[in-house]
């Protein structure tokens, strides 16, 4: 520790701090631009400039390190002359369009200039002009505004691992930018819009849609992967305008994915906005009681019920309740098509443990298109601490050297007698992650048992340390499974229950928040054999089309709802909006069809919906939200071999790689750019934007 003094206060300060850090911890406020404290230092805008005694000049406080018995001013003539002549060189080139600018409001250049800009120029020349650079369909450029401060360009580098952004030319000349004109290629490239500190990246699909002050923040978490995100949810007048990533060290330090980010169109569009039924083989719209008299007399035949990846626990559990209380016997599932998850469905490692861990296995696994936040922790970790990770699997860009140690799964055999089984062995915290998406192949048991040996032979399992872990594709699927939303005759499984149903061994199938199951995995000639499809969910999609019943659905900006992240840690959405026209919160919809039924399920309002499943689920109760609760995983012993079969890449189409996203222009735009939009029967072109219009289409 060393002896410094701050404006006249002794602290005593870790060695090596610098004199930013040592401020901070006086909590003095030192203005500063291209300092950020998840970024290397880079010392190049001056802003933070504090007067230290002895020194000739004023110091950039952000990397100058403290000394014993310093003393610094933060407040003396000297600083404050400084950082006005420090403001009045940024300003020299700024254009000051403060008024058509959409960092107006919350513009870090703005507040300073405030403080310590002046109320005119003595600079007579032409300003700088720099062309604006096409990065692509997220970020909206004015370069013209770049104070050259680099956060985006060492968060490209450094954090999201893609050397697309850069600096060319020297002083007055410099312009930052990708060095070819082209969309950045990168799944968190949106967070270079947070780190900016002026209007020279901002959101494209935001651009010119409101002023800060006119939004209102309801703060949420993004469930569209199995980090659960806290984020924040604007809107104005009741439509979602942005989406934003709140702090927390613990989950996404305080970074989003641009899926989690740019999706948010997909709210107010293609949306299903009242009940509809088929009449004379198209789709109309009619009233509540209407559709559940319908829906009722499909469910008078045998009927089996299929659970999507985004229903909150609210929503699984009233989907469960209803289909033991209403419909028993019949079956239904909540895991994807051709899934085995069974009881092990989690992290056993949590996030922040990843600081830790010093060996890394991934099964199956692309962590940075299926949790891409966790592949920045493992991205430090194999960068910063060079850590060992080896890949088994297909060959994919993680951002970070690999070993790749085979395709197969087979491959698992001889592993145990592989050098990274003596560097598994030898780490303190090794761990393992498979994708979960490896237990859809038929022998995904077989593997996920043999990975269970490996683990406990090479010491990943051991006393005190767990580093065996699935990687789920979403908080739904692991909030489905807390709540074990499958049941019927032991046996069910999304393949069997779809099989039942086009083969007419079941007559109504229920298909509530579709994601991994399509149009083509439905017969459609069922129609008109006397079968039911009834479908519950948000959008009018291809299978919703299918459908002879649609049931509107609100979405996770509309509705209240827990969801588990993937180290159990159970976090909550908040309606930031309302659910569209008639569409209705689905544990409603559940709640309602049960009245309709005869036998109404015994919750009628939320606070009654949640203490139910804080009684049978305690990691839902209030007290246990936002903490780690581990589950205790099981896996189910097989005597099947593994094939050798080579794993299949995880994700193809990282924007477009659930039905939500699929309903995003803006998310088709970017996979355009990134290359393929071609995802079998995803529509080439954006869906048609039909907010609050009622659907009316031909069935498929
Ligand atoms: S674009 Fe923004 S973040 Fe990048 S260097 Fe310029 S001011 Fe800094
Ligand atoms: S914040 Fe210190 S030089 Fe920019």
């Amino acid at each position: 520790m060393v002896n410094v003094f701050i404006d006249g206060i002794l602290l005593h300060v870790k060695r090596g701090s610098t004199v930013m850090q040592a401020c901070t911890q006086a909590s003095k406020e030192i203005p500063h631009f291209c300092y950020h404290d998840r970024l290397s230092i880079a010392g190049n805008c001056r802003m933070c400039l504090v007067e230290v005694e002895g020194m000739p000049k004023p110091v950039a406080s952000c990397h100058w390190p403290v000394a014993e018995g310093m003393r610094v001013r933060t407040d003396s003539p000297t600083t404050i002359n400084a950082r006005k002549g420090t403001m009045e060189l940024l300003l020299i080139n700024h254009p000051l369009d403060c008024p058509i600018c959409d960092q107006g409001g919350e513009c870090a250049l703005q507040d300073q200039s405030v403080a310590y800009g002046g109320d005119r120029s003595a600079y007579h020349e032409f300003k700088r002009a720099v062309d604006d650079k096409d990065i692509g369909s997220k970020i909206k450029t004015v370069m013209t505004r770049c104070i050259h401060c680099t956060r985006c360009i060492r968060f490209a580098t450094e954090i999201a691992g893609v050397e697309e952004m850069g600096a060319t030319g020297r002083g007055e000349n410099m312009q930052v930018g990708t060095y070819v004109e082209q969309a950045i290629q990168s799944e968190l490239s949106g967070n270079m819009i947070d780190l900016c500190p002026v209007g020279a990246l901002t959101s494209k699909p935001y651009a010119y849609t409101a002023r800060p002050w006119e939004l209102v923040r309801t703060t949420s978490i993004d469930i569209l992967d199995a980090i659960g995100t806290p984020i924040t949810v604007d809107n104005r007048h009741g439509q979602v305008l942005r989406t934003q990533p709140q702090e927390n060290n613990a989950i996404n330090e305080e970074w989003m994915t641009d899926a989690a980010r740019f999706s948010y169109d997909a709210l107010h569009t293609n949306r299903l906005t009242s009940p509809m039924v088929k009449r004379g083989g198209e789709l109309q719209t009619c009233s509540w009681p209407e559709a559940f008299t319908y829906a009722k007399t499909g469910m008078e035949k045998p009927t089996a019920a299929i659970l999507g990846s985004m229903a909150s626990a609210e929503d699984a559990f009233a989907f469960k309740s209803f289909m033991e209380n209403n419909l028993k016997g019949a079956a239904f599932d909540c895991r994807p098509a051709g899934s085995q998850l069974d009881n092990f469905y989690t992290f056993n490692t949590p996030l922040i443990e990843f600081e830790n861990v010093d060996a890394v296995l991934l099964v199956g696994c692309n962590p940075r298109l299926e949790a891409p936040l966790l592949n920045v922790r493992l991205r430090r970790a194999a960068l910063k601490r060079r850590i060992p990770v080896a890949v088994l699997g297909a060959e994919v860009d993680l951002t970070y050297p690999y070993q790749h140690l085979g395709t197969t799964p087979d491959e698992l055999e001889s592993l145990g007698r592989s050098k990274f089984a003596d560097t598994l062995k030898s780490a303190q915290k090794p761990a393992i992650i498979i994708a979960a998406s490896v237990l859809t192949r038929p022998d995904g048991a077989a593997i996920l048992n043999a990975v269970e040996k490996f683990a406990k032979k090479s010491g990943v399992v051991k006393d005190g340390w767990n580093g065996l872990n699935i990687l789920p594709s979403t908080c739904g699927r692991i909030t489905a499974l807390d709540m074990a939303a499958r049941g019927g005759d032991g046996k069910s499984s999304t393949n069997a229950i779809l099989k039942a149903f086009n083969s007419g061994k079941t007559q109504t199938l229920i298909v509530y928040g579709e994601d991994t199951i399509t149009a083509e995995d439905v017969d459609a000639t069922r129609n008109t054999q006397h079968a039911t499809l009834i479908y519950i969910g948000t959008h009018l999609t291809p299978l919703a089309q299918l459908a002879d019943v649609i049931l509107p659905a609100a979405a996770w900006s509309e509705k209240p709802g827990l969801y588990a992240n993937v180290e159990g840690r159970v976090q909550q959405t908040h309606a930031a909006v309302p659910p569209p026209l008639n569409a209705k919160e689905d544990w409603k919809i559940f709640r309602a069809l049960s009245e309709e039924m005869g036998s109404a399920l015994p919750f009628n309002t939320l606070a009654q919906l949640r203490d139910a499943i804080a009684r049978q689920h305690p990691a839902y109760n209030p007290q246990s939200w936002n903490r780690i609760t581990p589950r205790m995983g099981v896996i189910t012993k097989t005597d099947a071999a593994v094939s050798a079969r080579p794993f299949a890449p995880v994700v193809t189409h990282y924007y477009l790689r659930n039905e939500y996203l699929r309903q995003s222009p803006t998310m088709h735009k970017c996979q355009t750019e990134a290359g393929s939009a071609d995802l079998g029967n995803t529509p080439a072109s954006p869906p048609p934007a039909t907010r609050n219009k009622p659907a009316t289409r031909k069935a498929a």
